[in-house]
């Protein structure tokens, strides 16, 4: 990212005061013999699975009614981390979401009146079935899971956050995508009228912001489509309504407000490798071994970072992921992968 590189200090007061309060809250959470329920709130539809339960929000549900009903039917899914989840204050105000604003805390301040609904995604490429779809019949047919993910932001901070959605590839397969089927290309809303910044003469970086994924990423089971966290719908500063977390990969790579999703033969070029393909590659899998020129990569800053903690933990390869990862890149020169542009 061309940002200048962020630094402890670098968090703003204002975030240090709301992890006070997440703390007092959770003080009181603990004095009223609520135990563990994340954030102080109740479990979604009082469902648990198993021993974990699941987060959820104290704000009432967001979103069209269709979604909100959906809501109510969210269940724990596979792969989530035990690890505590970065609250709630610090996922939906340390962004990076360029439409809206380089600085961390612009895609919150200027994303407000982000209108989301309705929402339609383009589906199109190399499959049989291809159209242009409401998000509600996009979405309708899946089940809602909760995944609680690390990501890894190239910028060497990082985060836990209990996504809501379903895996992609029960979407994609929905579409019967052919044998020239290569690759998965999407793209976010272009609308400068909305996004200030893709009207802005010295944008960062070229619009629409465009990532893409091999077939086989693609279907792998852990890439997800977020609609929402902490059990209700994604803030717009998330990438309202529906978005990519791919876990294993640096966060750049994790698009937001999709509105197309196409099937191609050929590699996609993405955005942050036509900036600056020396910098940013097309897998971008994390990678502790190889640094960026800017942000060393075997460490980074787990959020919430305060004043008394420092919080900062050694970078695991595929971001943790790779058990579930790691075959699909065997034989691959990783680094150099990473660092360039290279057709296959
Ligand atoms: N998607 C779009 N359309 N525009 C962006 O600027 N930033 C990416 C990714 N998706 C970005 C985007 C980067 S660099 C990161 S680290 C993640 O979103 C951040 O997601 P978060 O703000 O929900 O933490």
């Amino acid at each position: 990212m061309l940002i200048k590189r962020a630094r402890a200090d670098d968090i703003r007061s204002s975030e240090i005061t709301s992890e006070t309060v997440f703390h007092q809250r959770r003080k009181m959470i603990k004095a009223m013999g609520l135990g563990a329920v994340a954030l102080g709130t109740p479990v979604i539809g009082g469902a648990t699975s198993g021993e974990r339960q699941f987060y959820s929000t104290q704000a009432p549900l967001s979103g069209p009614v269709w979604l909100q009903n959906k809501l109510k039917t969210v269940t724990p899914g596979q792969y989530s981390t035990q690890e505590s989840a970065t609250p709630f204050e610090y996922v939906s105000t340390y962004n990076n979401f360029y439409e809206f604003g380089t600085g961390k805390t612009d895609p919150a301040d200027n994303s407000r009146n982000f209108v989301t609904d309705p929402w339609k995604v383009e589906v199109a490429g190399e499959a049989e079935l291809t159209g242009t779809y409401n998000l509600e019949d996009i979405v309708k047919p899946h089940m809602l899971e909760e995944r609680v993910y690390r990501l890894r932001c190239v910028e060497a901070w990082s985060m836990v956050v209990p996504w809501v959605g379903f895996p992609l590839a029960d979407l994609l397969k929905r579409f019967e995508p052919n044998s020239n089927a290569k690759y998965v290309r999407f793209e976010t809303l272009h609308d400068p009228e909305q996004m200030p910044a893709q009207g802005s003469r010295f944008a960062a970086i070229d619009y629409p912001y465009i990532e893409g994924l091999r077939i086989d990423e693609a279907m792998n089971e852990l890439a997800f489509l977020a609609v929402g966290v902490y059990g209700n719908a994604m803030p717009n500063q998330n990438g309202a309504p529906i978005r990519l977390v791919v876990p294993w990969k640096y966060g750049f790579k994790s698009i937001k407000s999709i509105v197309k999703i196409e099937f191609t033969k050929r590699r996609p070029k993405t955005t942050w490798e036509i900036s600056n393909s020396r910098e940013y590659g097309f897998y971008a899998n994390v990678n502790p071994a190889v640094h960026h020129p800017r942000w060393r990569q075997d460490t980074e800053r787990r959020l919430p970072q305060t004043l008394f903690s420092r919080s900062r933990i050694a970078t695991q390869p595929f971001n943790g992921y790779g058990e579930q990862v790691a075959s699909m890149y065997e034989g691959m020169d990783l680094s150099r992968y990473y660092l360039s542009l290279i057709h296959i």
